[in-house]
Parts: structure tokens; C-alpha cells; sequence
């Protein structure tokens, strides 16, 4: 098993470089198959989550490589099988999105049902109720979904909730239909812009994007191009907060600082220096943060994504903080391995009653998810002592290089093994898939 190990209490120091977004990539990665031509993504993250994507297109037919570091060619010219393995999707949600593009080109799809995982059930009752509505008969079957038609017809579509993979999994779909589609209650968020914005490149008619009214008019095809993903506006904000824990002085490359406007607003509003220019953020903390409550919500509301972050920073702010969880049901279990280093969080349902302790101190926790494992990092940074975090699979799925990356900032961080692993030329563990 391999585990990341850290000796806290050393101040942030320095320059970092944020990669590519994960969630747009995935999402761009998905659209890609509506093309009839090759595409280039440039700044694609190394992240085991990319890589069961790529895993994924390749099943179906897809030619996937690297042609640079982090540029990814994707061929779809020739895709021969329309049905998505099993352990590809329920491995990663995200998968489940190739079944509109192949709808929408194809005429036909058959993907498992991806399951839920620690943060919720995670169901895609949205996206099958907005095939449906384009005019594809979507069938299931145990836990796999057919979904068939002749040309997918334009509709509208009223979302029940601003889902982000609906939002993104519709528009693709739309992209190729007969006539227009609108998607009300659509996603705002920065990777739903992105995706449309790379539709758009390869040839597609899409407005309102970042909005929640969305209006796409089909086109009989989409041609190839090249399109550069967005940086992870979720990454930029883990090292945000891993500074002001730290009580360090960080400037985050490459972020956008649009993006993240809810995370830094909050960071101000807890005493953190924040300072943003074009290309990145400046952050400062000489002492304790302050509490702050936080309520995730839809973008531009504060991100679900960075409330087991922000949690990990408001256990040693001084007061008592507030934080609600709107989004999922069950994203608190990370709350108990906190507890293990000493924070003081009462949890019911989706709120959590944080009172800021002096210091969190060392001990071995377990990652239960993705930001749940950055939190983690995040408090054993801060902490005195060690700290020795489990099943950091998790965090691999959406952290590029994060031992690299926080060693190049002091950090006393190291990444263990029990055994020999195999990993990508970029040192990202290559699951076997
Ligand atoms: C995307 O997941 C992100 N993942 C998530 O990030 C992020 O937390 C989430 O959006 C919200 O911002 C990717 O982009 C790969 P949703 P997604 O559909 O699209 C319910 C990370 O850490 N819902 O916006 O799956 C759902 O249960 C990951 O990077 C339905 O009920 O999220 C949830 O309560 C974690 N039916 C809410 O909507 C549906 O058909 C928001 O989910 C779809 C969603």
C-alpha cells in the first residue's frame, strides 16, 4: 500500500504551478468522441483519473497519446465498439458521458450505471430524463443503460437541479442534434464553460454558456482542432488554503483567478492576504486564521469541492465556524479522521460546528475521497508531529505531482510504498486497467 508521510508545522513557502483542470479535461475528453477528426488537448493533468479516461476511449476504439508532456491527441475516426466496459465506468463517473456523444453520433450506446461512492449516491437521473427528451430510447437493464435513436432531436430541457456532469453530458449530446436545444437551470461552472468553448472550437453552436440558460443549435458534424483545457481552479484553491494553514507565503501560477472568487472572498474573510493578477494568486498568513462559515452551493456559490479543504483550515482558526454541505449527502466522513489530529467538529446531517483548536497534531488517517485526502494533507501540514495518510489512491485520482509540488514549497512530505508500484514516465500510478 503506499501512503504519504508528513512532518508538519512548516510554513509554505514559494512559487507553485497549477495543471490543467481535471473536471473539464474529463468532461472535453468525453466530447472528443463527436469528432470526426483528430483532436490536441494541451495541458491535460497526469492523473489516474485521466488515464481511466483514456482507458475508456481506447475500449471503444479511440486513438489516445500523448504527443508532448501534457498534450493529448484523441483520434475518433474510426471508433468500432459502442459499448463502455464495466469497471472503466463504475470505477469513474465521469465515463458515464460518453454515452450521449455516442448516441448523438452513432445512434447507439450501451454504458454501465456508475455507482456512487463516499460522497453520495450519485445518480444520473438527469441525464437519462435529458437523452430521453433529445428523442433517444434509453433502456436499462441491471446496472447498464442502452440508449438508441435516429438523429437525436433538439428540445428543451429544464434541469431539477444545476448539475455539472448533466449539464456538460446534455450539451454534447445537443451538439449534433436536429434543430435547437435549450438547457434551463443549466451548470455555471468554469468546466461546463470550458467544454462549450471546445465544442465551439471544433465547430459547434452554443451560447449562453456560464449562464443558466444554455442554447445550442445542432450541426450535422464537428471537425477536428485543438483546444487548451483551463487550470484546475480546485487545485489552485488546495494550495491556497495548504498556505494559510501553514501560515506561509505561496504565489499559485497559472490559476485563474475568476474561477475561484468564492474560495479566495472566503480566505479574505478569514484574515488570509489575498492578492490576484492575471495568471495567478498571491497567498499570506502570518497567524491564526479567523472563522468563517461556509455553505456550498452551485457555482458561483462557495464549491462543494473545497469544503473538506476549508474545513481542515477553519479547525485551527480562532472561533467557532459554521459548515454546511448542500450539495451531497454524505461528504463529512473525512470529519472523523480530523478528529483523530485533535480538531474539535460536531456533525449532523449536512452541518458541521467547527471550534478552532490552538494546533492539530499528528496521527494516521485514512483518505475516504479525493478532497477528503487533499484535506488531510492539508491539516498533517499544519500539524505538529506526523502525520501518515491511507488509501491515497484517492488523491491521485485529481492531484497532479502533490508530494513534488509541495516539496518544491518546504513541505516535509514523502510518498511511501510497501511494495513496488507502477507508475507513468510522470510518476502517476498507473492502475491497471
Ligand atoms: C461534478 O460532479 C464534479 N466531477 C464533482 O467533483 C463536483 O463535486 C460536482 O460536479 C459538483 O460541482 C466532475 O466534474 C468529474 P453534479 P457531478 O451532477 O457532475 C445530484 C471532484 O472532487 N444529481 O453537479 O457528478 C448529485 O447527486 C468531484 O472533483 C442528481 O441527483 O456533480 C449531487 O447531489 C467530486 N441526479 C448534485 O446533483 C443527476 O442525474 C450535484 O451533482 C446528477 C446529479
Amino acid at each position: 500500500m503506499e501512503r504519504i508521510t508528513i512532518t508538519g508545522g512548516v510554513p509554505l513557502q514559494g512559487e507553485v504551478r497549477v495543471s490543467g483542470s481535471k473536471n473539464a479535461a474529463l468532461a472535453i475528453m468525453a466530447g472528443a468522441v463527436l469528432a470526426s477528426e483528430p483532436v490536441v488537448l494541451h495541458n491535460i493533468p497526469h492523473i489516474t483519473d485521466i488515464y481511466t479516461m483514456m482507458a475508456m476511449l481506447r475500449r471503444l476504439g479511440t486513438v489516445v497519446e500523448f504527443i508532448h508532456p501534457h498534450s493529448l491527441l484523441i483520434d475518433a475516426s474510426r471508433i468500432s465498439n459502442l459499448e463502455a466496459p464495466h469497471n472503466l465506468v463504475t470505477r469513474m463517473r465521469a465515463s458515464f458521458s460518453v454515452t450521449g456523444p455516442l448516441v448523438a453520433r452513432f445512434g447507439f450506446a450501451r454504458v454501465p450505471l456508475p455507482g456512487g461512492c463516499d460522497i453520495g449516491a450519485r445518480p444520473v437521473d438527469f441525464h437519462i430524463k435529458g437523452l430521453r427528451l433529445l428523442g433517444a430510447d434509453v433502456s436499462m437493464d441491471g446496472d447498464s443503460v442502452t440508449a438508441q435513436a435516429g438523429r437525436l432531436k433538439g428540445n428543451v430541457i429544464y434541469l431539477d437541479y444545476p448539475s455539472a456532469g448533466a449539464t456538460q453530458h446534455l450539451m454534447t449530446a445537443a451538439v449534433l442534434a436536429e434543430g435547437t436545444t435549450v438547457i434551463k437551470n443549466a451548470a455555471e461552472e468554469p468546466e461546463v464553460v470550458d467544454l462549450a468553448n471546445f465544442l465551439i472550437a471544433l465547430g459547434a453552436r452554443i451560447r449562453g454558456h456560464g449562464t443558466s440558460y444554455i442554447t445550442i443549435e445542432g450541426v450535422p458534424r464537428l471537425r477536428g482542432g485543438e483546444y487548451t483545457i483551463i487550470p484546475d481552479r480546485l487545485e489552485a484553491a488546495t494550495y491556497a488554503i495548504a498556505a494559510a494553514l501553514t501560515r506561509g507565503d505561496v504565489y499559485i501560477a497559472n490559476a485563474n483567478p475568476e474561477h475561484m472568487m468564492p474560495v479566495l472572498f472566503k480566505l479574505q474573510e478569514a484574515g488570509v492576504q489575498v492578492e490576484s493578477n492575471q495568471t495567478g494568486v498571491h497567498v499570506r498568513l502570518q497567524g491564526r486564521p479567523r472563522a468563517v462559515n461556509i455553505k456550498t452551493m452551485p457555482h458561483p456559490g462557495f464549491p462543494t469541492d473545497i469544503q473538506q479543504p476549508m474545513t481542515a483550515l477553519l479547525c485551527v482558526a480562532e472561533g467557532v465556524s459554521i459548515v454546511t454541505e448542500t450539495v451531497y449527502e454524505r461528504r463529512f466522513r473525512y470529519v472523523e479522521e480530523l478528529q483523530k489530529m485533535g480538531a474539535d467538529i460536531t456533525q449532523e446531517n449536512r452541518t458541521a460546528v467547527v471550534r478552532g483548536v490552538e494546533k492539530l497534531y499528528g496521527a494516521t488517517v485514512e483518505a475516504t475521497d479525493l478532497r477528503a485526502g487533499a484535506a488531510l494533507v492539508i491539516a498533517g501540514l499544519g500539524a505538529e508531529g506526523d502525520t501518515t495518510i491511507e488509501n491515497i489512491y484517492h488523491i491521485d485520482r485529481g492531484y497532479e505531482n502533490l508530494v513534488a509540488k509541495m516539496q518544491s514549497l518546504g513541505a516535509q512530505i514523502l510518498r511511501t510504498s510497501d511494495e513496488p508500484v507502477l507508475v507513468s514516465a510522470q510518476g502517476v500510478p498507473v492502475c491497471s486497467v
